[in-house]
């Protein structure tokens, strides 16, 4: 199917184009669409958490008539099918889920789920995007178009794997990226800092006489002011086409703390300490968080489970305790547990079987490292070696029986019973269709 831009003035909110492509819904037909029958909820204790079992479009139609979701989620991480064309499998090689989209097909699927999250995101919310170079340009007009150009704050290039020995003639790819947007202006943010690198280090070269490391840094900036920064301080003029960088009583005090330095010639400049750094801000390549099979990582071994760090750093950032946090695409659930150890509430959502029982072995068992995993044939090694330092609650197999008999019981609850799915709650979130 072809797709295309054109130019519409009226669209405001995107600067005057829109992405075109056959069988586009209308917003009002993406939130009208089909709704989920019984939602039935898992909260695997002692986590916050709501996991529900099927395809999100109709389950996030479903939460945007819960009172207690719809505007109420202030972050959304999610990491869909990359429009890949493959079928993945997890460690076991259990089928784990499709990626058959392409082209317009997979931006339309796409699309009608960022309508539906940017109505759950509440006022302070923020949706991170994960996707590789294929679809990433497209998918970034599209979400200018459903939160509005303004709204965009960063794409992050993410580093995902080691350098490979490329033979195709082309640049050896080793990057991904995550689009971030808000909701509106008034964003939830918490500032991530790393520490300072060796090099920066190296630039605090002095020790005043209280034993403090510091560097010297220029008193002025550049451009030319008329008011006091303008002016004389200490019988000096800032030098030609700069001015001072603070008022002269605030240069006076500097000066009275010790905090100047006076140069043998009379110039000076200001110390910044070493013990006062408050890290380096992060920018927007990311370097540290590669997938698991090019890290020893622990794991789940479900097919392209992200880096816990990664999410990490994005729910410090873009949420805080007590925050609401959904991943709708959820996988092993790396951004559950991520938001469920930070104190962070959470919703997710896949509808794959194989996922749901990797996110409830997850919470009930825990990761293991990645080379356990060959040796999951024999029952035995697999007892021993997986999930050692984790808590257990139950065995693999056990989950497996509880999720096939929930899913069965769900089914059959869905329509003839009402409420009877409830007696499930304490254990397991399916859906079933009405
Ligand atoms: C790339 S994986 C997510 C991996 C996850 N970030 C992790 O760290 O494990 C994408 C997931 O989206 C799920 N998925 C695809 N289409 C879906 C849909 N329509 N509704 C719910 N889940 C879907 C797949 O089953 C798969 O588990």
């Amino acid at each position: 199917m072809a797709t295309g831009i054109t130019s519409f003035g009226e669209l405001g909110q995107l600067g005057g184009f829109e992405l075109t492509y056959p069988n586009k819904a209308s917003r009002e037909e993406v939130l009208r669409g089909q709704r989920a029958g019984t939602l039935i909820e898992y909260r695997p204790n002692p986590c916050e958490g709501n996991l529900f079992y099927g395809d999100n479009l109709p389950i996030l139609r479903t939460l945007l008539f819960d009172r207690e979701m719809r505007g109420k989620v202030d972050l959304v991480y999610i990491d869909p099918p990359f429009a890949t064309g493959s079928r993945f499998e997890s460690r076991k090689q259990s089928h784990a889920y499709s990626d058959n989209l392409r082209g317009a097909e997979f931006l339309e699927f796409l699309r009608a789920r960022l309508i539906l999250i940017h109505e759950l995101l509440s006022g302070f919310g923020s949706l991170y995007l994960h996707l590789d170079s294929r679809m990433i340009c497209e998918a970034k007009i599209i979400l200018d178009e459903v939160f509005g150009a303004d709204n965009f704050r960063a794409v992050i290039t993410r580093r995902k794997s080691n350098p490979k020995n490329y033979t195709s003639k082309s640049y050896g790819n080793i990057a991904d990226y995550i689009l971030f947007y808000s909701k509106t202006s008034s964003y939830i943010w918490n500032r991530q800092a790393t520490e300072l690198t060796e090099d920066h280090l190296k630039e605090y070269r002095y020790v005043d006489e209280k034993g403090r490391r510091h560097m010297r840094v220029p008193l002025h900036a550049p451009g030319i002011r008329n008011g006091e920064t303008g002016g004389e301080w200490k019988g000096m003029m800032p030098p030609p086409g700069k001015h001072w960088q603070y008022k002269p009583s605030t240069l006076d005090q500097l000066d009275a703390d010790g905090h100047i330095h006076w140069s043998s010639s009379g110039n000076p400049r200001k110390k910044v300490y070493l013990d006062e750094h408050e890290g380096v801000s992060v920018q927007d390549i990311w370097m540290d968080f590669k997938d698991a099979h090019n890290q020893n990582i622990k794991i789940t071994g479900y097919p392209t489970e992200k880096n816990p760090q990664l999410l990490e750093r994005i729910v410090k950032a873009s949420s805080n305790e007590g925050s609401l946090v959904m991943d709708c695409f959820a996988g092993s659930g790396t951004t559950l547990d991520v938001a469920g150890k930070l104190g962070r509430r959470w919703i997710g959502v896949d509808e794959s079987y194989e996922a749901i029982a990797t996110i409830c072995q997850r919470f009930t068992k825990g990761t293991a490292k990645m080379g356990s995993f060959r040796d999951l044939a024999q029952p035995e090694v697999q007892e021993s070696l997986l999930f050692e330092d984790e808590p257990r609650v139950f065995g693999l197999s056990i989950v497996d029986n509880l999720l096939e008999a929930l899913k069965q019981q769900a089914h059959q609850a869905d329509g003839h019973q009402p409420g009877a799915g409830r007696e499930l709650s304490r254990l397991l979130g399916l859906l079933s269709y009405g």
